[in-house]
């Protein structure tokens, strides 16, 4: 009997009630994360490839955290435009106990303590090459030398009271490293989010642009990142960095790799979240700037494309526009 005219699939879409019952995915302000750029500047800097994006003082920082919680926004990440005096071929300034990122993390804890603060683990934001770690002599970013530096840039957020660390830069075994050091530091429940599967994309150019590594930036990124062409090596760098004592993991870019976030949902039912990055943010902005689509129902279907390929929360610069929208 499973045949038309006894089955008819349309029977369950026929109102908005019985749409929302049967809903498989459901999408709330708690799946988001939203990203933010900090200035060193006194005031708001608008990112013209970013439009909508702002980074801003520590101040406004502090008021996006307090819109974000107002909206359910769980947790806001936080990303540093260090100033061109301070940045170097080490990237020393990552390690400044009073660097911008950790002025930020202080400011948060005291005036939001009910926001997740997530911080980024990797030195281009303060490299004056913008690679995420230190560079030999033939321009290869080297593995273990860059892990040692990140291990320290780690505990000095954990110190200004990160909640999640998330590292972004690639390196091999900098997962384990950063846990051991956090447990021998006593930070036993600040997490780790790894950015386990992290490609070598063109999607990344706004957020270059955001902490001001773009125009800094010597050849790319591929030596460390992952190619576009591989799912297999998504699952063995999932694999090692759970096993090294990440908490969550992250796929990103997002919606041009759903496919490996299905394939490790599935793969290792852990806590998912995908990073729905700058590029894919311009994209729609585009999109909706040449009248080719509506902004609300880009932002709404995308980020329940996560939800249903498994994320357990999504990274998006329209995290508060989102929240808005489902009603917060
Ligand atoms: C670098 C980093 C990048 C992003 C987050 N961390 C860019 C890159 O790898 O060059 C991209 C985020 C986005 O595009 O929104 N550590």
């Amino acid at each position: 009997m499973s045949r038309y005219p006894a089955i008819r699939l349309r029977r369950t879409r026929v109102a908005p009630w019985s749409r929302r019952l049967h809903a498989e995915t459901v999408l709330t302000p708690a799946d988001l994360i939203w990203p933010l750029f900090i200035t060193a500047g006194g005031e708001e800097e608008p990112i013209a490839s970013l439009p909508g994006v702002s980074r801003w003082p520590v101040s406004g920082i502090v008021a996006r955290a307090k819109e974000a919680a107002a909206l359910g926004i769980p947790c806001v990440a936080l990303f540093p435009n260090t100033p061109a005096d301070k940045r170097s071929d080490e990237g020393e300034e990552a390690l400044n106990p009073d660097n911008l990122m950790c002025q930020a993390i202080r400011a948060l804890k005291d005036a939001v303590p009910e926001i997740g603060v997530l911080t980024d683990v990797a030195l281009d934001p303060y490299t004056s090459h913008g690679h995420d770690g230190l560079v030999d002599a033939a321009g290869y970013v080297r593995n273990d030398a860059t892990a040692d530096v990140l291990v320290q840039q780690a505990l000095n957020q954990a110190a200004a009271g990160a909640d999640i660390i998330a590292p972004s830069d690639m390196m091999d075994g900098r997962i384990g490293l950063i846990r051991e050091a956090l447990e021998e530091e006593g930070h036993v429940n600040v997490q780790i989010m790894a950015y386990a599967a992290k490609y070598a994309s063109g999607f990344y150019g706004p957020f270059r642009d955001a902490v001001g590594s773009r125009g800094r930036l010597k050849g790319d990124k591929k030596t460390y990142q992952m190619d576009p062409a591989n799912a297999e090596e998504a699952l063995r760098e999932v694999a090692l960095d759970l096993d090294e004592g990440a908490d969550s993991v992250m796929v990103k870019p997002g919606l041009p790799y759903l496919d490996i976030i299905a394939r490790v949902k599935a793969a290792f039912e852990v806590p998912v979240f995908a990073y729905q990055v700058s590029g894919e943010y311009a994209m729609i902005e585009a999109a909706v700037a040449a009248g080719a689509a509506e902004r609300d129902a880009l932002v709404l279907e995308t980020l329940l494309a996560f939800k249903r390929a498994g994320c357990s929360g999504v990274l998006s610069y329209h995290a508060p526009h989102a929240a808005r929208l489902m009603g917060a």
